[in-house]
């Protein structure tokens, strides 16, 4: 899998938040069986750092990221846990920094032009788009498309396979992400063949538009 674009690696980025190590694997194989051998492990609970390694060291045929980057430290320790891309929901110059020095592909996060065309300044044209429904949605990123064509982008935040569709069909965004692939009840009950379905439906779907 090349890595010289992180947005047109699959369709949709599964967002997943995991709060015991031991769901990391099944939910790491269930995602691969439906089709979309990305995951996005987010930065949000104690087990996330144990996840990803897991996953790194046992599901070689998974990308693995890390998400919710948010503080400078976090880059080069997911790196040094196994993570191969790393995505933060916003970034301040600092971030931006330690991101680069971990040496990984990264998606920092935007929801303004001027925060589009700073970094565009800086190099980057492939962004996550966040909190997506919140910040204006997939007419907002049409919009944002005719003054600024060079920028692409992940949304991510309130994506669901109702909405996905609009924002795949606008020329700027190359993937979604979402965390509707890993409802918490389904995880809760080690449903993994839910997750499966989940991930098969929405990459399907995706496909179509
Ligand atoms: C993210 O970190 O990208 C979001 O929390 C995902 O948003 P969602 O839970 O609304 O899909």
């Amino acid at each position: 899998m090349s890595l010289d674009s992180l947005l047109d690696l699959v369709p949709v980025i599964p967002v997943v938040v995991v709060h015991d190590a031991a769901d990391a694997v099944p939910i790491a194989k269930a995602l691969v069986e439906g089709g979309l051998p990305v995951i996005e492990l987010t930065l949000r609970t104690p087990a996330a750092l144990d996840a990803i390694k897991r996953i790194a060291d046992e599901v070689p045929e998974i990308l693995v990221g890390a998400g919710t980057v948010v503080d400078s430290a976090q880059p080069e320790q997911a790196a040094a846990n196994g993570a191969q891309f790393l995505v933060s929901p916003g970034s301040t110059p600092s971030l931006r920094a330690a991101m680069r020095d971990s040496g990984l592909p990264h998606l920092p996060g935007v929801s303004t032009v001027s925060e589009v065309l700073t970094l565009l300044e800086e190099g980057y044209t492939e962004l996550k788009f966040f909190p997506a429904e919140q910040a204006g949605g997939a007419k907002y990123l049409r919009a944002i498309h005719s003054p600024v064509p060079a920028a692409r982008f992940c949304p991510t935040g309130g994506i669901t396979p109702a909405n996905m569709g609009d924002y795949l069909a606008s020329p700027n965004v190359g993937c979604v992400g979402g965390s509707w692939l890993t409802p918490a009840d389904v995880v809760g009950r080690k449903d993994w063949a839910e997750v499966a379905r989940l991930a098969r439906t929405a990459k399907a779907a995706a496909e179509a538009f």
